[in-house]
C-alpha cells in the first residue's frame, strides 16, 4: 500500500490546503492528513480543533486519515509506513525554505522523499496566517476557507 503523509500546522485548514489534499489522495492507497503538535508555537486553534475541522472537510475522501504528531516528521511517517512527504507549492519563495526541509528529511531518513504539488493558481495568495488577519480585522474569507471554518474563525477572533 502506497501511504503518503501531508503535514502542516493547518491553523485553520484553507482551501488552498483542501485542494491539495484532494489532489494527493488521488495518487496514492492512503493519505495521512497529519497536524503538527508543537508546544513552542501559539496556534489559535488547538490541535483537538484543527484535527476535527481537517476530519469535516477530508470526510468525502475515503483514502484520507486525519492525524497530529510530535517530533520528527521522518520519525512519524516511517512508524505510519510511510515513504512519500507531500508539500504544496504557492510560489518561489515557499521553494527555498521546503527544498531545504527536503533535504534535511531526507539526510534524517534516506527512505524518505517530499513530493511537492503546485498549489492551483487561484489559491497562489492564500495562507491560515492571511485568514486569520482578515477575519480578526472585519473582513470576509468566504471561498478561502472551507465552509464551517469561517464561522469558527469568527468564533475565535471577535469574541
Ligand atoms: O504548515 P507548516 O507550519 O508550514 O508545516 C511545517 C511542518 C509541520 C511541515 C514542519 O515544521 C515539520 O515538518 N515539522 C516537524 C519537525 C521536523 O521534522 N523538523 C525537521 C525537518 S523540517
Amino acid at each position: 500500500m502506497r501511504t503518503a503523509v501531508y503535514p502542516g500546522s493547518f491553523d485553520p485548514v484553507t482551501m488552498g490546503h483542501l485542494d491539495i489534499a484532494r489532489r494527493a489522495a488521488t495518487m496514492c492507497d492512503r493519505l495521512i492528513v497529519a497536524v503538527l503538535r508543537n508546544p513552542s508555537k501559539n496556534p489559535l486553534f488547538t490541535i483537538g480543533e484543527r484535527v476535527e475541522m481537517l476530519e469535516e472537510v477530508c470526510r468525502d475522501m475515503p483514502n484520507v486519515e486525519v492525524d497530529s504528531f510530535e517530533g520528527l516528521l521522518v520519525d512519524y511517517a516511517c512508524q505510519r509506513g510511510a515513504h512519500i512527504l507531500i508539500k504544496g507549492l504557492r510560489a518561489v519563495s515557499d521553494f527555498e525554505c521546503e527544498l531545504q526541509q527536503a533535504h534535511i528529511n531526507r539526510r534524517l531518513d534516506s527512505r524518505v522523499d517530499t513530493v511537492f504539488l503546485a498549489t492551483e493558481a487561484c489559491y497562489a495568495y492564500l495562507s491560515s496566517s492571511l485568514v486569520r488577519e482578515v477575519v480578526m480585522l472585519g473582513g470576509s474569507v468566504a471561498g478561502l476557507v472551507p465552509p464551517g471554518v469561517e464561522d469558527r474563525l469568527i468564533a475565535k477572533l471577535r469574541q
